[in-house]
């Protein structure tokens, strides 16, 4: 299977390359951003978006950031660069990679004192972040599949696949690793109101890659676990805190669906998704604008004056959630997170393989 990269730094124009989500099924369209605020416009319009090409982007736009700064001492360069990579962390609240790829790249210009020196050092690290998001994505993707049945129907949410990471994908790294070992895996992909990313994205690089895969309307689901259509459900995070699993809004409604119909709920994710720090009820949940769900093209959805929420995530609670797969192995209930980050460090983010 073909590994894509999502994106890039493109070295002649200075600038992050991406593939342009927004525009997907229907147009593949390779988009540039040179500046902090098409970076920012890009994130908030979900052009860039998934938890773990947040966290490429969050390095890619701190080495933007540093390579673009006009300052000319050392001093208002640095002044420069933690201010928009401040912008850039604070541009969507709740994936936590996001966060960790500007710091990471950020505390390694805080080492250097020369303007040439940081701008380099800055590159190489993004870089890093990158190339360790690939190869954590496949390490995943081998755990996973050992767990998945010879034939099976698997069913996930959002998009937590190439598009999501630097390549290969989380979620449907598992599956992507466990259809090349042979295993005969369907996949049931919810659509994913509001934003559509599983119609849109997932479908588009199963069907790509020669994979099975079927949409389904988000609230058809619970009938398809209840008429025992489904072996699994596989799903991504945007953090994991020691007492839950966020992920696209709806992902908690099939965590307690699975769990009422005897059916495992399994989280793919990297160690740049875990937050060690927070609880779950100190994570901020996205709301988004109304139009998402008021307007359809041209077509008005909802009358006017009647008021909308649009949350983007939710929490699944951890006992909802039969194992958890990083790059460092399969985590089992009682999920002892800390246990697992002081052992494999999260700013590491070394693959096991
Ligand atoms: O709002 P999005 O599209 O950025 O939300 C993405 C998700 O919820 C994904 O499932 C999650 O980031 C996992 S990606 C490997």
């Amino acid at each position: 299977m073909k590994d894509t990269l999502t994106l890039w730094w493109d070295e002649d124009e200075g600038g992050i390359r991406y593939i342009d989500q927004t525009k997907l099924p229907g147009e593949f369209s390779v988009a540039l951003c040179t500046t902090i605020d098409r970076l920012i416009t890009a994130i908030q319009r979900l052009e860039i978006r998934g938890a773990p090409a947040l966290g490429v982007a969050g390095g890619y736009g701190v080495a933007l950031a540093a390579a673009t700064s006009t300052g000319t001492s050392f001093k208002e360069f640095l002044h420069d660069v933690k201010g928009k990579a401040e912008r850039i962390r604070t541009s969507r609240p709740t994936a936590v990679n996001l966060g960790w790829g500007v710091e990471r790249v950020l505390a390694r210009v805080l080492e250097e004192t020369d303007i040439e020196e940081a701008r380099t050092a800055a590159l190489s690290e993004a870089r890093k972040i990158a190339d360790e998001d690939t190869r954590c994505c496949h390490a995943i993707g081998d755990c996973g599949a050992a767990l998945l049945p010879d034939k099976c129907t698997i069913l996930t949410h959002c998009n937590a696949g190439a598009l999501a990471c630097s390549s290969w994908g989380t979620a449907l790294g598992v599956i992507r690793s466990a259809v090349e070992r042979g295993k005969e895996v369907k996949v049931i992909a919810c659509e994913t109101r509001p934003l559509l990313q599983g119609a849109r994205l997932t479908a588009w690089e199963l069907a790509r890659d020669g994979i099975d895969v079927t949409i389904i309307g988000d609230s058809m689901a619970a009938h398809m676990m209840q008429t025992t259509q489904i072996n699994a459900v596989m799903v991504g995070a945007d953090r994991i805190t020691g007492d839950a699993v966020f992920n696209k809004i709806g992902t908690y409604m099939h965590a307690v669906c699975a769990r009422h119909h005897c059916i495992p709920f399994y989280v793919a994710a990297p160690l740049s998704t875990f937050d060690a720090i927070h609880k779950e009820r100190e994570v901020t949940i996205e709301e988004r604008g109304r139009d998402e769900l008021a307007v359809l093209g041209d077509r008005t959805l909802i009358p006017d004056g009647v008021p909308v929420r649009n949350y983007a995530f939710d929490a699944t609670p951890m006992e909802l959630v039969s194992a958890i797969i990083t790059e460092h192995g399969i985590v089992r209930p009682p999920f002892a997170i800390n246990a697992l980050l002081s052992h494999a460090g999260p700013k590491d983010n070394g693959c096991l393989k």
